[in-house]
């Protein structure tokens, strides 16, 4: 992506529709086994390769328009190549949905952004409380359950995002109440619960650390409207922010974003929240805000980690930011060094000295929150950035350089 920075954005957005509930959602079609329409679904290299696993294993899945259709009546294979396992992260989440469909899968280690070790040990020790047996056997793994799934208790140390639900998957078709406690409580966790609830099954305080699941044996057909994406809304802001601009997003669920919001009032930015919109006004020059400590739900989200950070960098003042969830997500910093960023990082805590402007430079986007942070303080940037590695960015910014085209950026893409 090429951007020419210093225009002030200032427009209407509506924002996509969120990765982080797609994914596990398109993984969840696998159970129902009947034919599911998931409207707002985000276009992105994640969602494609999430379809390419279901087509993989049997599904009929296709995009019409902006939906994904899914029938799931005749899935007949169990195991995911380990190419198909590399490409993201969410591949895993198959692994709950295939075990909960048949009692058996077999995977391989998952891949996506390379933010740190990102183990799955959490997801094993789970399922195993579920009754499934796990095997590891030249890099791959096979999970057979031969006395079927079985609901349990179970206790998660860390509420990890994706062990939770993969958790939900297996739990809604084992034998047996489940309760987990210990849950992950973000708001994908709410809305793959509620995908699976309308689908018929019975999952009770999904958002909370405590949650039940009374098994279900049928299914139905659903067609579901995937929320609005709240690290997409927010990184929307964070551009709007570094450039002084002003910008309405339309059907945001400001609610999902109460852990951010107040990080934009402390830099200076007027947000207002009506309805299910979102206004911003930016100031002419962002204040540092307070202390960032990135934490799991309702904390500072991890994935809006990057873009919190070009705003420090633009910001009057000292920023300082701790970031507790991935072991290796500052990978953008010496990339914004490069712009002219001064920031040091010591662990896992960086320290960010604001400076009055940023210049344009070529960057390497590394992950894709990390990509798109980048993008942002291009925008902001005198001169000429050029981001290469925007496969990273399509992984979940839906249109990333149109809309902000649309909203006046001097933005395009080119081959690299
Ligand atoms: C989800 O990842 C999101 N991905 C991430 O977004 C997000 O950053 C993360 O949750 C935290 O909010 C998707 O939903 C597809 P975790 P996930 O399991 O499920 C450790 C983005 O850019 N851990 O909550 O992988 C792990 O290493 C992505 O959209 C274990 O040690 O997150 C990490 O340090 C990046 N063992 C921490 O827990 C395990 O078995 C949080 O991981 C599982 C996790």
């Amino acid at each position: 992506m090429v951007i020419h920075g210093g225009t002030r954005l200032e427009g209407e957005l509506r924002v996509q529709g969120a990765k982080n509930s797609a994914l596990p959602i398109l993984a969840a079609t696998v159970v129902t086994g009947e034919t599911s329409v998931l409207k707002r679904c985000p276009r992105l290299r994640d969602t494609d390769a999430a379809i390419r696993i279901l087509r993989h294993i049997g599904c009929e899945a296709a995009w019409v328009g902006r939906d994904v259709i899914v029938r799931s009546g005749d899935v007949r294979q169990w195991s995911v190549e380990e190419s198909m396992m590399r490409e993201m992260r969410s591949s895993i989440i198959f692994l709950g949905a295939i075990l909960a469909r048949f009692g058996r899968a077999e995977v391989s280690a998952p891949g996506g952004c390379d933010i740190g070790m990102r183990p799955i040990d959490l997801h094993l020790s789970a399922l195993r409380d579920l009754g499934v047996q796990t095997q590891e056997c030249s890099g791959r793994l096979l999970c057979t359950a031969p006395q079927g799934l079985r609901g349990a208790t179970v206790t998660l140390p860390f509420p990890s995002v994706g062990a939770t639900e993969n958790i939900l998957l297996c739990a809604v078709c084992a034998k047996g109440e489940t309760t987990l406690y210990g849950a992950a409580r973000e708001p994908e966790i709410v809305d793959l619960a509620a995908f699976l609830n309308g689908c018929g099954a019975d999952i009770r305080g999904a958002g909370t650390d405590t949650v039940r699941v009374v098994p279900q044996e049928t299914f139905r057909s659903l067609e579901y409207t995937v929320r609005p994406d709240r690290i997409m809304a927010a990184t929307y802001m964070a551009a709007a922010a570094v450039t002084g601009g002003t910008l309405v997003l339309r059907d945001a669920a400001p609610e999902r974003l109460l852990p951010v919001l107040p990080y934009f009032a402390q830099t200076g930015c007027v947000v207002q929240c009506v309805g299910e919109d979102i206004a911003l006004h930016a100031p002419m020059r962002l204040r540092s805000g307070k202390l960032v400590r990135t934490m799991p739900y309702p904390g500072f989200p991890t994935d809006f980690q990057a873009s919190a950070m070009v705003m420090a960098c633009l910001s009057s003042g000292t920023g300082v930011f701790v970031e507790t969830i991935f072991e290796n997500r500052y990978k953008h910093v010496p990339e914004l060094v490069r712009m002219g960023a001064q920031i040091t990082v010591q662990n896992n805590v960086a320290v960010v000295e604001g400076v009055p402007q940023l210049h344009g430079a070529k960057v390497r986007a590394a992950d894709l929150r990390g990509g798109a942070a980048l993008v942002t303080a291009g925008l902001a940037a005198r001169g000429e950035t050029v981001v290469s590695c925007v496969r990273h960015i399509d992984r979940g910014c839906e249109n990333f350089a149109d809309n902000l085209a649309h909203l006046g950026a001097n933005i395009h893409r080119t081959e690299e």
